[in-house]
This record gives C-alpha cells, sequence and structure tokens, in this order.
C-alpha cells in the first residue's frame, strides 16, 4: 500500500470512524450523467453537440427544465470522466478543466445548475490517473475537495482506475474526510467494491459513501441489464443489508432511452431498479429522447418504489420454481404494504401466466391485500393470502405490483 496514503489513514482514523453523517442522499439521488451515452468524446469539432463539453451539460439542464424533470425528482446533472485538461496548474497543483470544451470553468457550470434549480455533480479517481487518463486524485485529494468545494459542486463520483487495489479502504475514507473538511456537502458516490483487491467490507463503505458501485459497468443491452438483476439477486446479503437512507448501493446508470432496450425491457429496468432503491441517474440523450422512454422515467408510482423513505432493497424469492426464467421479488414499504416484482429474464415469446398465492410470496396478513399494478396504476382486486393469485407476466419484462394490507 501507498505509505503516504497509510500514513494519512492511521492519523485521521478517529475522525473517519465516525462515519457518513452528511445529510445527503436520505432517498436514493436521481437526475443525469453523461458516462454510458456520451462516454470520452473529445472532439467537439466532428462532435459539437455530443462531446464532453461545458455546452453538453447546459443543453441537458436545459432539456431537464423544458421537461419538468425536476418536479419527477431528477436533479443532478453529472459530468463524467474527460472533463479535465491533460495537466494539472503547475503552480498550484489543482484540477484545471479543459479550457477548449469548457470555456468558462466548472464553477461558472455549477452557477448554471443553480440558477435553474439543478445539481452539478463531477467525477475523479483515487488513482494516479482516471479510467481514461485524465490527472487522478492521488496525491491530491485535498487540493481536489478543496476545489470541488469551491466550485459549489454537489456530488462526487470517485473512480479507481489506476490505483492499487490494497489501497481502496484507505484512499475512499481519506477522499470522504477531505470532502467532510470543506463544509460543503457534496454528495460522496464511490466505485470502491468493484475494485477492492478483499471482499468488500460493505459496513465501512456504507460509512464513508453515499453510493457505492459494486458492479461492473453497464451497457445498453439487455444482456448487461438482466446480468446487473440476476447479479443484485444472487448477492442481497451484500447489498440488500446495507442499503438504507443515507447510502445505497449503486447498480449504474439507468439506459431507458437509449438504443438497445425494447419498451418491455426499458420498464423492466427501470421497476426493477426501483425496487433496488437505486441512485436513478439516467445516461440518455434527453434532446432526442422518445415520449415512450419519457413517460417510463417520469412514471410516478414506479419512482415512488424507488424513493421510498424506507429505504429498503428488494430481495429475490428463491425456490419459487417458476416457468420461463420468471423470478419474484419483495420490497417492504414505509406505509405497511410491499411492493411486489414478477420479472421474466427470458424471451418466452408471449405472456407467462403464473399461479401463485400471496402467502407464497411472504405476504400472510389475515385480513388479505388491496393489490394494484404500479406502472398504470390499475387496481387487481383483493386477495387472501391463501386464494389462487394469477398474473401474466411479459417476456423480458415486469409485472410491478403493490400490495397493501387490509
Ligand atoms: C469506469 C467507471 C464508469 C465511467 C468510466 C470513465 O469504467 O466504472 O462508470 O466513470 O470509468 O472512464
Amino acid at each position: 500500500m501507498d505509505k503516504m496514503l497509510l500514513l494519512l489513514f492511521l492519523g485521521l482514523a478517529a475522525e473517519i470512524c465516525s462515519g457518513l453523517d452528511n445529510g445527503l442522499a436520505r432517498t436514493p439521488p436521481m437526475g443525469w450523467l453523461s458516462w454510458e451515452r456520451f462516454r470520452c468524446e473529445t472532439d467537439c469539432t466532428t462532435f459539437p453537440d455530443s462531446c464532453i463539453s461545458e455546452k453538453l451539460y447546459m443543453a441537458m439542464a436545459d432539456k431537464m427544465v423544458e421537461l419538468n424533470l425536476k418536479a419527477y425528482g431528477y436533479e443532478y446533472v453529472n459530468i463524467d470522466d474527460c472533463w479535465p485538461a491533460k495537466e494539472r496548474d503547475p503552480e498550484t497543483g489543482k484540477l484545471v478543466a479543459d479550457p477548449d470544451r469548457f470555456p468558462s470553468g466548472i464553477s461558472a457550470l455549477a452557477d448554471y445548475m443553480h440558477a435553474r434549480g439543478l445539481k452539478l455533480g463531477i467525477y475523479e479517481d483515487f488513482g494516479v490517473q482516471t479510467c481514461a487518463k485524465y490527472p487522478g486524485s492521488e496525491f491530491y485529494m485535498e487540493i481536489d475537495a478543496n476545489t470541488f468545494a469551491e466550485w459549489k459542486v454537489d456530488m462526487v463520483k470517485f473512480d479507481g482506475c489506476n490505483s492499487d487495489p490494497n489501497d481502496s479502504p484507505y484512499g475512499y475514507p481519506t477522499m470522504q474526510f477531505y470532502m467532510n473538511k470543506t463544509g460543503h456537502p457534496m454528495l460522496y458516490s464511490c466505485e470502491w467494491p468493484l475494485y477492492e483487491s478483499k471482499k468488500p467490507d460493505y459496513a465501512l463503505i456504507r460509512k464513508t459513501c453515499n453510493l457505492w458501485r459494486n458492479g461492473h459497468d453497464i451497457g445498453d443491452t439487455w444482456k448487461s441489464v438482466s446480468s446487473v438483476i440476476d447479479f443484485y439477486g444472487d448477492n442481497d446479503q451484500n447489498f440488500s443489508a446495507y442499503t438504507g437512507p443515507g447510502g445505497w448501493a449503486d447498480p449504474d446508470e439507468l439506459v431507458v432511452g437509449d438504443f438497445g432496450l425494447s419498451y418491455y425491457q426499458q420498464k423492466a429496468h427501470f421497476g426493477m431498479w426501483a425496487m433496488f432503491s437505486a441512485p436513478l441517474l439516467v445516461s440518455v440523450d434527453l434532446r432526442t429522447i422518445s415520449q415512450e422512454a419519457l413517460a417510463i422515467l417520469q412514471n410516478r408510482n414506479v419512482i415512488a418504489i424507488d424513493q421510498d423513505p424506507l429505504g429498503v432493497s428488494a430481495k429475490r424469492l428463491d425456490g419459487m420454481n417458476l416457468p420461463n426464467s420468471i423470478s419474484v421479488w419483495t420490497k417492504p414499504l414505509a406505509d405497511g404494504s410491499t411492493a411486489v416484482a414478477f420479472y421474466q429474464k427470458g424471451n418466452s415469446g408471449r405472456p407467462t401466466l403464473v399461479s401463485t398465492t400471496l402467502a407464497n410470496i411472504g405476504l400472510a396478513s389475515g385480513n388479505g391485500y388491496n393489490v394494484t399494478e404500479v406502472f398504470d396504476g390499475k387496481g387487481m382486486g383483493t386477495f387472501k393470502p391463501s386464494s389462487p393469485f394469477k398474473v401474466l407476466v411479459d417476456p423480458n419484462g415486469i409485472l410491478l405490483l403493490k400490495a397493501v394490507p387490509m
């Protein structure tokens, strides 16, 4: 391990151990993030409208206002990799935004967001370089935390490329310490578990970070999205046990509205992220998004499941033996009701009938339940725990229900 980091960590351990109490992310954060859709395109001559530049983030903020997305809870506009100049300021050691692509600077961009009631997120990496080989924060964490605070940045995503994986348990808390020390609240999104060399210490990660990415980068394909869902089902001890107000496991961005998913797959993706109490950070071009995809992102019933104040992440009920790769997931909600997802990973070609009972999925309240379909808000009727309960589940799709005890 890097000696300097170790000394720093030991020196600061007492304060760090008091845990993360920045008051942020009481519910999963919502907003927009550039990475999956816009990547690291820096050629603004050939791609003036989609290169990583202040113009792109301003355009997305304008669309967030125009589409009224703030009213649904979407507020962060987050810069990802490739925003800085290749060199730090030689005198101060500070990061500098690329002068051609961000001529007004990050502070002005933060003002732009704040004037519209939005927030600005930025990206850095605790290694010597970011994943795309821009200057990293190693040896500069205090300067970088201060710079982000000075710029009035509201959220920091901290990646782990080009670092020693053994350093993660020291590097991430060190950045947290310096961010706290600025006195400027910044939501802290860590990629720590992804770069951890050992089994991640989720208790420590939760104390340190508001969000933690535990899986690989999402791609705009059903294979990628469905593998993230499997990963959550297989790891519910690690993920659901630590998720809650102030700290959330992050299955990565939403790709709703991009190129790779069908309408039904987009619904399943959004519905399952809501079941996970996941951050809803959508990586899409808001200038060209379809009405259909927008309606999914603006579904208030589904958003309410995601933002439920209890903050529990759904668990998959294993051993149910359902047809066509269907799994059932349940998530208790703050009002005493339960969100239930019937999710069909595979494509059986037509909606699949599932015949079960509510008791079989752990809903045993004697008076029974009033059940509604969440996406369209339609009532399905009332059911005793032992009465037959039959549903149709779309291929590569989701049937998302809310069961309210009577
Ligand atoms: C890693 C992260 C991504 C993105 C890229 C940027 O791959 O996991 O989310 O931030 O780096 O280079």
